[in-house]
């Protein structure tokens, strides 16, 4: 048995049920597009949460991380909007969720442990809300792993999970792609009707590696600035007259800028509407097998992110800048921002001097040490044991 079924049965005293696990992942473009009814370009990492898991037959939640070194109790009556607070909330929620689309859920004993650095902006607690979501499908005959179809139901009540019971206003991308990545392939995500497509994505065969960079800048996603940005979105769809900002075509860009009542409104469309674009552009880039031009649409959209959205910020900035100065086709940050993790497009043969120059530019600012990996594409949530 791995290593969180042996830690379920010393802290619960008997062994799980099985093991499910959800992976954390990498925006490869599409940022802040998500909540705009945009498209998304992310990649499931092997990086991984996995959940030993055993069905209660009472209302009960018991969980144990390993990482928080702690065990929470949950009655499920007391899990809604804002309780609980801290981490219990992304896996009590799911079930909470679960319940209020009408599924028959009941307690748990979960234990947890992942390799999705926390706080890095990969999509730590997306990993446990579908890890745990998974789990609980199967445990109590759901059937929500069994399709693409079932599996984007699963992402929504991981969603409400987020949004109504953490308190963080996410858009969603997170959760699709913990469910819906495929191995070797990017997962083309068409927010405003939750069209998918699987893109191919091998950069090995090409020579080339994807080099992620954790900056160790904290980043958190319930802070009030990322809810600020999509409020601002908002605003400028209902200025426009429009559902979001999707229905204003790179074409018409102009045109709605001038229409917008402040600076600030007309920065994050001007993001919004290029990036989405840009997805559009990396997808035929990527099935032309040009990577050159991938690299120069991610540095166009940390461009954008930085200068428009203005979700960036100096480690972001450094290790961007730094990858490239190394031989980077192209990098950017991926995620939310505010901190947590950039991404570099690199020819194998430079992976090293592009991890060893960000290193250097973080220690020459008097920065802690930021981790460099490499990373493929991997599979979506499923029971392992
Ligand atoms: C976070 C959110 C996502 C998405 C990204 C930005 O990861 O959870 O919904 O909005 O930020 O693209």
């Amino acid at each position: 048995m791995t290593s969180p079924a042996r830690t379920h049965r010393d802290v619960f005293g008997a062994d799980p049920a099985g093991v499910w696990s959800a992976p954390g992942r990498v925006n490869l473009i599409g940022e802040h597009t998500d909540y705009n009814g945009g498209l998304a370009l992310p990649i499931a990492l092997p990086q991984r949460t996995a959940a030993a898991c055993s069905a209660r037959g009472d209302d009960l939640l018991r969980i144990h991380s390993v990482q928080a070194g702690e065990t929470v109790e949950v009655a499920l009556g007391d899990v809604g909007p804002g309780s609980p607070h801290g981490w219990t909330a992304y896996a009590a929620g799911v079930l909470w969720a679960l319940r209020a689309d009408g599924c028959e859920v009941r307690g748990m004993d979960v234990t947890v442990d992942s390799a999705v650095p926390v706080g890095a902006g990969l999509s730590s607690s997306a990993a446990l809300e579908c890890a745990v979501g998974a789990a609980a499908s199967d445990l109590f005959g759901l059937g929500l792993l069994a399709d693409d179809a079932a599996r984007a139901r699963l992402a929504r009540a991981c969603v409400r999970a987020e949004n109504e019971v953490a308190g963080a206003a996410t858009g969603g991308m997170d959760q699709s792609a913990a469910l819906l990545c495929r191995t070797g392939s990017a997962l083309l995500l068409d927010c405003r009707d939750g069209a998918t497509e699987h893109v191919p994505f091998d950069l090995a065969a090409a020579g080339h590696v994807l080099l992620v960079t954790d900056t160790r800048a904290s980043h958190a996603l319930n802070d009030g600035q990322y809810e600020k940005r999509r409020r601002a979105c908002e605003q400028a769809a209902a200025e426009l007259g429009v559902a979001t900002l999707r229905e204003v075509p790179p074409g018409a860009l102009d045109e709605a800028l001038a229409r917008l009542s402040t600076d600030e409104l007309r920065q994050r469309t001007r993001h919004v509407v290029t990036e989405i674009a840009r997805v559009e552009a990396a997808v035929a880039a990527l099935r032309d097998g040009d990577l050159a031009e991938v690299g120069r649409l991610f540095r166009a959209s940390h461009a954008s992110l930085r200068d428009d959205y203005e979700v960036s910020c100096a480690e972001l900035d450094v290790a961007v800048e730094a990858a490239e100065g190394a031989g980077a086709l192209g990098a950017r940050m991926t995620g939310g921002g505010f901190g947590g993790s950039s991404i570099a497009l690199v020819p194998e043969d430079a992976a090293d001097d592009a991890a060893v120059a960000v290193r250097a530019a973080f220690a020459a600012r008097g920065w802690a040490e930021p981790q460099c990996f490499p990373v493929t594409a991997g599979p979506p949530a499923a029971r392992d044991i």
